[in-house]
């Protein structure tokens, strides 16, 4: 029970990488306090999952691209339970499409989901940390941040700012002994990648030097790493889980 007690605050937990995080942060004795934004169902079945093995979370609807909301979801969190010891942040979208083709607002809409989002989420949820001088914060990036991928521009370009971000945030908020780290999956089984044609995916599998996507339980164990004590000298570090692509 590595997170017995703990208040953690995590963004999209409704499906796929996010909903395997909020499980086992439960399962290790964190309450959870999870959001989706418009699949209430699945959020329903995260929740009753959660509550059947004996664990402890909560639900909300968050759109996190929204400023404000972001603020009055931390202030009310952090109003109803006290403190909050660890934010991840996981929601995450994509809009693909080649650069010549691409909207302004498929562009738009991802960077203000990914990018945007972890910003007004983690500006929120450090101004309590900071005052408890206490707080591991985990942004979930890519391996495209690293390695790009065509039809991706904005998603990789959102995703490498996560890294950036990741890193300016661990200097600044070191002095309180807050963490701030990020996690960058491969190709993980999840909706995002169960839409890929057949052709793409195996073009894909042949690029994974482990020949197979990874589970969301295998990304899961990692970001449970980082927001435990086992991980208090960590911070700034990208940490990779995608099956050695370099
Ligand atoms: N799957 C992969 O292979 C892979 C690889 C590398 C990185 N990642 C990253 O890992 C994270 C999770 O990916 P996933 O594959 O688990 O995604 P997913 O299955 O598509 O789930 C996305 C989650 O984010 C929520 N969400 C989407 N837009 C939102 C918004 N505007 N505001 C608040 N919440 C929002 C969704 O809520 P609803 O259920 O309400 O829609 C859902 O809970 C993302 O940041 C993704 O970029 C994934």
């Amino acid at each position: 029970m590595k997170h017995a007690g703990r208040i953690i605050a995590l963004t999209g937990g409704s499906r796929g990488i996010g909903r395997a995080i909020t499980e086992r942060l439960a399962a290790e004795g964190a309450h959870v306090v999870f959001t989706y934004v418009k699949d209430a169902a699945a959020a329903r079945k995260t929740l009753d999952a959660i509550k059947e093995a004996g664990g402890s979370a909560e639900a909300a609807q968050l759109e996190v691209s929204d400023f404000e909301a972001s603020q009055s979801f931390f202030k009310d969190l952090v109003g109803r339970h006290g403190r909050i010891d660890g934010l991840v942040n996981n929601a995450g979208v994509t809009a693909d499409n080649l650069l010549l083709r691409m909207k302004e607002e498929e562009w738009d809409r991802v960077m203000n989901v990914n990018l945007k989002g972890a910003f007004n989420c983690a500006r929120a949820a450090a101004r309590y940390m900071v005052k408890a001088r206490s707080g591991k914060i985990v942004n979930l990036t890519s391996v495209v941040a690293v390695t790009g991928n065509p039809g991706q521009s904005n998603y990789a370009a959102s995703k490498a700012g996560i890294i950036g971000f990741t890193r300016a945030l661990s200097h600044e908020l070191a002095s309180r002994a807050i963490t701030v780290n990020a996690v960058a999956p491969g190709f993980i089984d999840t909706d995002m990648t169960a839409g890929l044609p057949g052709k793409v995916r195996e073009e894909l599998l042949s690029r994974i030097p482990l020949g197979r996507l990874g589970t969301v339980g295998e990304v899961a164990s990692i970001v449970s790493f980082l927001l435990s004590g086992d991980a208090g000298y960590i911070t700034g570090q990208v940490i990779h889980v995608n099956g050695g692509i370099c």
